[in-house]
């Protein structure tokens, strides 16, 4: 019987933990803080920024929103990240991605600080998170093994397929399951027979960008699939699986929306409190 795993719900849970957390924070004088950085107009990009700063809202954690013209220069983006990386009210801080061409985005994410990164692009965490130390998790792969748990399975020794090989979700997402202990694969667009490979694995993560990319007769029966895909159709919003076939093979399945997508929000604001605790016990 397959099960659907329901990220909205547990992402949920998650927010209601954090507020509880936040409250008892605050009683000891600390306040959270986010400074969420936007650069230009892409209308995707500001929707996701202002959903970030909804859901610190509610949790009680502050925000604060930069928004930038389009033009913004490399040197006036530097210096106001020096200026949040120096700003003891600011906690996290987060770049939206992706950056107007004219810009460098590995540079922008190397200026702010580690101790600040709570999308866990700097190298510095991208580092310590390939040698299996504490680190700022990225967000999105975070939310995955949150959702993974919720399923009781072991990952250890279970065979991990990830397709697609991100900064943001394929790379790190291998590196976490790798320290669960699962024998891990990563598969992109240059990997030879794609459905066998994804055909011999116990869990599969889609993170590919295609809709429907994934067939259900790819997965193996008892699989659990989890689809990082956001893919905006003229069905509405598909992932990078193909659900109906898909979940007819699957133990477990996320859907989407619904599934990975609120968790990485809760993840967000679960790194930004976990920076304010850091801070306020350094
Ligand atoms: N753009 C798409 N996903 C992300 C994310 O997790 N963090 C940032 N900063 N930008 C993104």
């Amino acid at each position: 019987m397959t099960r659907i795993i329901d990220g909205k719900a547990i992402a949920r849970k998650i927010r209601e933990e954090l507020r509880g957390e936040v409250q008892r924070l605050g009683e000891k004088g600390l306040v959270p803080g986010l400074a969420v950085v936007l650069v230009g107009d892409d209308p995707a990009s500001a929707v996701y920024v202002r959903n970030k700063g909804k859901a610190c809202a509610e949790a009680g954690i502050r925000s604060f929103q930069h928004t930038l013209s389009a033009k913004t220069t490399q040197k006036e983006l530097l210096s106001l990240i020096s200026r949040l990386n120096n700003d003891p009210s600011v906690h996290g801080i987060l770049v939206q991605m992706p950056l107007p061409d004219h810009l460098d985005g590995h540079a922008v994410v190397e200026a702010i600080s580690p101790e600040k990164d709570v999308d866990g692009f700097h190298p510095f965490n991208v580092g310590r998170l390939a040698i299996g130390r504490p680190t700022f998790e990225p967000c999105t792969p975070a939310g995955v093994m949150r959702l993974l748990d919720t399923t009781g399975a072991s990952l250890a020794g279970k065979d991990a397929v990830v397709v697609g090989r991100s900064n943001i979700v394929g790379k790190p997402m291998a590196l976490m399951l790798l320290q669960k202990n699962a024998t891990v694969t990563v598969c992109h667009s240059k990997t030879r027979n794609l459905p066998e490979k994804v055909a011999s694995a116990d869990i599969v993560v889609a993170s590919i960008g295609k809709p429907g990319f994934v067939k259900g007769d790819w997965i193996k029966p008892g699989a659990i699939v989890i689809d990082v895909g956001i893919n905006r159709t003229e069905k509405g919003l598909t992932g990078d699986v193909e659900f109906e076939t898909a979940s007819k093979k699957a133990s477990w399945i996320t859907p989407v929306p619904g599934g990975v997508g609120p968790m990485t929000i809760a993840m967000l604001l679960s790194n930004t409190v976990e920076a304010a605790r850091r801070k306020g016990t350094a």
